[in-house]
């Protein structure tokens, strides 16, 4: 059989990157290999993200610039895939005629049997089918990349109907994994070489409550049994969901890191109301001070939206004292974009785009300031580092010059901050640091978004047990 070129733009969240993933796996079982260049491709897989207007736009201006390359080549198929596809399915048909398959988010297994129908009879399919129900199979993956760290899915959907989110109209109801599945996934890829396993969710808080597979804190325990596993993360949590049980975890299990992502979205009470978040700014505060209890170190980064529908500036500036109030230490904030689907796309009182831009400014630039100062201290502190590899700064001299002993490596501290450094050459010889080394970095300086210092030594090292997986 001729060997075909897939190549996948991957847009959005971790959901379409474990997505592209099971993707690319399914594909390198049939006669096709990945290549770096779209043009070069016998396949292209846009996986698309809406969740706001901006990440559509981007999605379906790439999609628009496949018209050029399928009259180049008109047996090249072009399939949109992701969040996009499942809201607008057909459409898309209609409007870009270079597009050959629609492939909503439930459908990603299915992706061979819409390839080999296309090719069979050159007519263009739609699917965007959703169930309730998950169903293992969905869940055959290949690894996403050859890194320390991965993703593993615990969970699809979402129930919680935010009022500006598009993601339950998209990605369908909760549904949960079975833990045993859970479990095992994560021992294939330990056993592949993968020290960090992150696991993903809308709204991980919730796994399992429908299913009664047990409380979320269950899973992490059993996850933290795993041999060889060294560090467990997870995302998303919702505020509301966030139990005693799982702030207890942190307590006695060794191997979840000292980070916790909690999305806050708003300051002011009236606003969450709005946007049904369900919490209050008092019971989100209890919860920080008490996830800081367990552990003094933790590091708590949010999301924010600045301007949604009806927020005074009064609201606003709730939402800049809890930033002085949390002292988060970093935070993701993005101007609130009208979707059809969600509600609040409905809600009158719109703020108007300068004045989003303004208090998305405002928020960014006092947050620079406080993650600046918030890692400042760590300067002088000595930090246990997992290596991901070479730095950025590295890799980019390395395209010129040859990898040597001077190299700058980078990884992450527990509490998930970049730290690149430099290895001192006293030990680098008898041990050379590799990805997946966990190494005592000192901390000699400290920046917004990143630290850096030098490798004292290792703490504990691996042999390298690279394969694939294929992990059921
Ligand atoms: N399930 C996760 C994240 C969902 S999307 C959670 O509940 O936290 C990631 C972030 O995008 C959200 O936390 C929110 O801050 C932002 N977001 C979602 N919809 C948005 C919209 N319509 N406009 C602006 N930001 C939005
Ligand atoms: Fe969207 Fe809210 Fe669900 Fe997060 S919890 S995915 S913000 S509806
Ligand atoms: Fe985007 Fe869909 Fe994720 S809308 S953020 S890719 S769930």
């Amino acid at each position: 059989m001729k060997q075909k070129r897939f190549y996948i733009n991957t847009m959005g969240c971790q959901m379409n990157v474990y997505d592209s993933s099971r993707m690319a796996a399914a594909l390198a079982q049939q006669q096709y290999k990945p290549v770096t260049d779209y043009r070069k491709a016998d396949l292209v897989i846009v996986n698309t993200c809406t969740i706001r207007a901006k990440a559509r736009q981007k999605a379906m201006s790439f999609v628009g610039r496949l018209e050029a390359e399928k009259r180049k080549d008109p047996d090249m198929i072009v399939a949109v895939a992701g969040c996009v596809a499942q809201q607008e399915g057909e459409g898309i048909l209609d409007t870009f005629p270079q597009v050959d398959i629609v492939l909503g988010t439930q459908a990603v297994g299915r992706l061979p049997r819409l390839i080999d129908a296309v090719e069979r009879d050159g007519i263009r399919r739609v699917d965007i089918a959703m169930s309730d129900a998950v169903v293992e199979t969905d869940y055959p993956r290949g690894r996403v990349d050859q890194d320390v760290s991965d993703y593993v899915t615990i969970m699809k959907g979402c129930d919680n109907f935010c009022t500006y989110c598009v993601v339950p109209y998209v990605r369908g109801r909760e549904a949960s994994r079975l833990p045993e599945n859970i479990v095992n996934e994560v021992k294939a890829l330990v056993a592949d070489g993968v020290r960090e396993v992150i696991l993903l969710g809308q709204n991980v808080n919730s796994y399992g409550n429908k299913e009664n597979f047990g409380s979320f804190a269950d899973l992490l325990s059993r996850i933290n049994d795993v041999e060889g596993l060294m560090r467990l993360r997870f995302t998303t949590s919702h505020p509301k969901d966030l139990s005693d049980d799982l702030i207890e975890a942190f307590g006695r299990l060794d191997k979840l890191t000292n980070h916790f992502h909690l999305p806050v979205q708003a300051g002011s009470d009236r606003i969450l109301r709005r946007m049904n978040r369900k919490y209050t700014r008092q019971s989100y505060l209890e919860k920080i001070s008490r996830l800081r209890e367990v552990r003094p170190d933790m590091a708590i980064t949010t999301d924010i939206i600045a301007g949604f529908p009806g927020e005074t500036n009064v609201d606003f500036r709730q939402t800049m004292t809890l930033l002085e109030e949390v002292q988060f230490d970093n935070i993701f904030a993005f101007m609130y974009s009208d979707r059809v689907l969600a509600p609040a796309s409905r809600f009158k009182d719109k703020v108007p785009m300068p004045e989003k831009k303004r208090r998305l400014a405002a928020l960014l630039e006092r947050q620079k300031a406080i993650s600046f100062s918030k890692n400042q201290r760590r300067v002088g502190n000595t930090e246990t580092v997992l290596v991901e590899g070479l730095s950025k700064h590295a890799l980019r001299k390395n395209k010129t010059e040859k990898a040597g002993e001077n190299d700058q490596w980078s990884g992450r501290t527990t509490t998930n901050k970049v730290v690149n450094f430099y290895v001192d050459l006293d030990f680098a010889e008898s041990q050379p640091v590799k990805s997946g080394s966990l190494v005592s970095v000192r901390i000699d300086d400290a920046f917004a978004y990143s630290l850096s210092g030098r490798a004292t030594h290792i703490l504990h090292d691996f042999k390298q047990t690279r394969g694939n997986v294929n992990a059921a």
